[in-house]
C-alpha cells in the first residue's frame, strides 16, 4: 500500500494538471463501521418469463412468472429485505445496483451511506410497468415525448427524466423538481419489482468513486458487511450503465451516452436535434450541477493510475484491417514512451496493466503477462475493435481485475465513439488520471 501511495503522489505531481481528488483522499480516510454478514444467493435469470398482453403497451406491463423454486426463494429474501427497508445488490442488464424502496426515504438513506455517495448526487427509480410509472407521476401522466421511446427501448438501458412527484422523496431527486426513472430489462430485476410492489431507488453498487459492478463479486468486495443480500444473477450483459435522455429539454439530450446508443435513439420520433452533453453542447450550469451524471465527481476510478491514449487519428472505420493496425502501433508506441519517461523519472514502476482491444481477426485471450528487465506487463482485452458492445462490456471488469492484479499503473486503449463506443470513452475519460 505505501508502494502504491508514494507512486501515487509521484505521478499526480508529475501529471500537473490533476489535482488529488476527494474520493482518493476518501478511499485512505473512510473507515468501516458496518459488521452486517452479507448473504450472496443464486439466480438464474432464464428461469424467469413475461407473460404480455396483446394490447399496445402490452410488454411494458408484462406479468412474470418465476419457474423455480430456489429463484421464487431468493426473490421472496429479497422482498423482505426491501420490505423492511434495507439496501441489497441486485443484477440488472446493465451494472449491478444497490437498490431500496424509493417511496422510503429512510431506505434510500442507507444506499448513500453504505456508498459513500455525495448526498447531492440524486438516484435513478426503477420501474417494472408503465402502470407503476404512471402511479408515481403528477396526474399519473408520462409526456407525450417519450411514449415511442418507451415502446421502442424499454424495458431496456434507458433512463428518462421526468417530472418528479411529492409520493418522490427529496433523498431520491436530491430536491430536483425531476426525477430519473428506468425500466430494467433483466428478467430478475423486473420481476424482483414486480414482486416488491413498489418502484426502487438504485445506483450503481460499487463504492462511490469506484469502476461500477459487472459481477455480484463486484459487489461483494465493495459492500461485503454493508448490506443484507446480494442476488447474483451472473455477468451483465450490457455492461455499462443507461443512457440518461433528458426529453423535458429542447432540443432533447443525452446527459449521459449508455446502453442505448446515440444512433438508435436519434432516429426515434421526437428525438430531431438530439444533442449529447460536452460532445454538442456544454452548459455551464449544468456542468457544476450534480444532476449531469458524473461530471461533478470523480469517477469509475481504480486504485491504480489510469492513463488513456485517445489517438487523433482515431479509426473513423472500426472494420477496416489496416486501421485498425496503425491504431494498435500507435497505442502501442504511446504508452511505452510514456512508461519510459515515468521510469526516467525515478518512478518505481513495478507492475504495469495494459488494458487495449484487440484487431477482429485476433482471438479474445482474456489475460497476458509477460516480464522484462524486472518489470511485469499484464494485459487485459476489453474487446474486439469492430464490437463496441464486446468493449462496453469489458471494460469495467477489466479495470477491477487490474486493481485485483495490483498495478502501479494502467495505460488505457481509446475507442471510436461509435455506438456503445460513445459510452465507454465517456466512461474512460472520467477515471482517467491523464488522458494523451
Ligand atoms: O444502468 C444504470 O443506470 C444503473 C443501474 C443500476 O440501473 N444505475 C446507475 O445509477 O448508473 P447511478 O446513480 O450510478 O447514476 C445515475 C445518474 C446519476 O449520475 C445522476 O446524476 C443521474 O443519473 N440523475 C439522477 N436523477 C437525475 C435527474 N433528476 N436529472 C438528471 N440526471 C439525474
Ligand atoms: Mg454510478
Amino acid at each position: 500500500m505505501r508502494v502504491v501511495l508514494h507512486l501515487n503522489t509521484i505521478v499526480r505531481r508529475l501529471y500537473s494538471t490533476c489535482t488529488l481528488s476527494s474520493s482518493t483522499l476518501r478511499k485512505f480516510s473512510t473507515q468501516s463501521h458496518y459488521n452486517m454478514k452479507t448473504d450472496v444467493l443464486q439466480v438464474d435469470p432464464s428461469h424467469f418469463t413475461f407473460k404480455e398482453s396483446s394490447c399496445e403497451f402490452g410488454e411494458q406491463n408484462a406479468i412474470s412468472i418465476i419457474n423455480n423454486t430456489s429463484d421464487q426463494l431468493a426473490i421472496k429474501q429479497a422482498v423482505k429485505w426491501l420490505a423492511q427497508g434495507e439496501a441489497i445488490g441486485i443484477p440488472t442488464e446493465t451494472v449491478y445496483g444497490l437498490a431500496a424502496n424509493a417511496l422510503d426515504a429512510s431506505a434510500v438513506s442507507k444506499i448513500f451511506a453504505a456508498k459513500n455517495r455525495p448526498q447531492d448526487n440524486p438516484l435513478i427509480v426503477h420501474v417494472s410497468s408503465l402502470k407503476m410509472l404512471e402511479s408515481i407521476l403528477p396526474h399519473n401522466k408520462i409526456p407525450d415525448i417519450y411514449m415511442p421511446i418507451i415502446k421502442r427501448c424499454w424495458p431496456g438501458p434507458l433512463t428518462i427524466i421526468l417530472p418528479s412527484s411529492p409520493l418522490i422523496p427529496s433523498t431520491v431527486t436530491c430536491g430536483q423538481p425531476t426525477v430519473a426513472v428506468r425500466f430494467p430489462s433483466h428478467p430478475v430485476a423486473r420481476a424482483l419489482i414486480e414482486s416488491c410492489g413498489f418502484p426502487l431507488a438504485a445506483p450503481s453498487a460499487n463504492s462511490s468513486g469506484k469502476p461500477s459492478p459487472t459481477l455480484a463479486s463486484h459487489v461483494f468486495d465493495d459492500l461485503n458487511t454493508k448490506i443484507p443480500l446480494i442476488l447474483d444473477g451472473g455477468p451483465c450483459n450490457v455492461g455499462v450503465e443507461s443512457t440518461v435522455l433528458d426529453g423535458l429539454r429542447q432540443p432533447p439530450a443525452i446527459l449521459r451516452p449508455g446502453g442505448v446508443t446515440y444512433e438508435v435513439l436519434k432516429q426515434m420520433e421526437g428525438m430531431n436535434g438530439l444533442q449529447v452533453y460536452r460532445k454538442h453542447f456544454v452548459d455551464q450550469a449544468l456542468e457544476m450541477a450534480p444532476t449531469t451524471p458524473g461530471m461533478k465527481y470523480r469517477h469509475y476510478s481504480p486504485e491504480a493510475m489510469v492513463v488513456l491514449i485517445e489517438d487523433d487519428k482515431m479509426i473513423i472505420n472500426n472494420n477496416d484491417d489496416t486501421q485498425q493496425q496503425q491504431q494498435r502501433q500507435v497505442f502501442e508506441t504511446i504508452w511505452q514512451d510514456e512508461l519510459k519517461q515515468l521510469l526516467k523519472n525515478g518512478i518505481g514502476i513495478q507492475k504495469v496493466g495494459i488494458l487495449k482491444i484487440v484487431e477482429d481477426g485476433d482471438s479474445l485471450e482474456w489475460r497476458q503477462t509477460s516480464k522484462l528487465d524486472e518489470i511485469e506487463y499484464v494485459t487485459l482485452q476489453m474487446g474486439r475493435q469492430g464490437h463496441p458492445d464486446e468493449v462496453a462490456r469489458g471494460m469495467f471488469k477489466g479495470l477491477r481485475e487490474m486493481d485485483t492484479i495490483g498495478v502501479d499503473i494502467i495505460f488505457v486503449q481509446g475507442v471510436p465513439e461509435i455506438d456503445e463506443g460513445m459510452a465507454v470513452m465517456n466512461r474512460l475519460r472520467k477515471a482517467a488520471t491523464k488522458t494523451i
